[in-house]
């Protein structure tokens, strides 16, 4: 929090909502679907790509706060396998934009100790902006802070397939292919976030209540927090509202909360139920 604090002026909404936080309860991982930067634009007469151009800034913003904060990791969702059926200029747009944010954030991700990652179908992006994602990720590979994954041409459904796929490939090469069993342990090994937490978090913006392919075996327990704020508009009150939001949530996993078992184990030894 102190990392924070250093850039908020007392006083403003920021600072005040920052005070709120609870540091010891913050996520470990925190994922993002990125969504209203068409209509954003559309609102303010502008052509779709000037929204994606805006969302940049929040992405920049949010990536810095959340390094401040001393969050694990956080996943954004940039490009999906569906967004190919974009118009051609809006692609090409979205990956001249990705360049750009690269070259531009290095410096930043560096200061910030961020660490830069991708998931998805890397293999198939425009070969320019493949280079230069590889390129900030190589240089950034050794520091030790926030770890961010973009997600590009990523899909919840290909991150399965793949992992089950990789899973098969490397049992195969070491001639156990026959005896090849798959848990939840190998599957968490195999996926595209192998290594991190699973988000504890979702947010997604621009109020749609949809997961959109997204993460899908590692949301399994994620808090959803939906905002009816578009992408562009998303900045660091914004995610701290977001967290503020988090931390009231009780989180149970399936069972029931310290104080609920207690009383229930009572309860329960009251009530007599019948044996048949
Ligand atoms: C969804 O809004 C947003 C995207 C498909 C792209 C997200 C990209 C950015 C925020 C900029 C580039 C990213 C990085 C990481 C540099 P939409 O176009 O679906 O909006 P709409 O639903 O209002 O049409």
């Amino acid at each position: 929090m102190q990392e924070l604090f250093r850039v908020l002026d007392p006083g403003t909404e920021d600072w005040a909502l920052a005070r709120q936080i609870d540091a010891s309860r913050l996520p470990a991982h925190v994922a993002i679907i990125m969504d209203g930067n068409g209509r954003w634009a559309k609102r303010r007469f502008l052509p779709r790509v000037a929204g994606h151009k805006a969302g940049i800034d929040s992405v920049r913003t949010i990536m810095e706060t959340a390094a401040r904060l001393r969050i694990e990791a956080l996943t954004l969702y940039a490009f999906s396998t569906e967004n190919w059926k974009r118009p051609k200029s809006e692609i090409d747009t979205l990956f001249r934009l990705l360049r750009f944010f690269l070259r531009q954030e290095l410096a930043t991700m560096m200061e910030q100790n961020i660490q830069l990652n991708a998931i998805g179908r890397i293999e198939d992006l425009p070969e320019g902006a493949r280079e230069e994602l590889h390129r900030v990720i190589a240089l950034t590979a050794g520091n030790t802070g926030l770890k961010v994954n973009l997600a590009l041409n990523y899909s919840g459904r290909a991150d399965l397939v793949d992992a089950v796929n990789r899973l098969i490939e490397e049992a195969r090469a070491q001639g156990r292919l026959g005896s090849l069993e798959v848990s939840e342990a190998t599957l968490d090994g195999a996926v595209s976030t192998a290594g991190l937490p699973d988000p504890d978090l979702l947010i997604r913006t621009s109020g749609e209540m949809r997961i959109s392919n997204f993460l899908l075996w590692q949301i399994a327990y994620a808090e959803i927090y939906v905002t009816e704020t578009y992408w562009p508009d998303f900045r660091r009150a914004d995610l701290l509202r977001a967290l503020l939001d988090y931390q009231k949530r009780d989180r149970r996993f399936g069972g029931l909360s310290a104080l609920e078992r207690a009383q229930t184990e009572e309860s329960n030894a009251e009530e007599a139920v019948p044996a048949r």
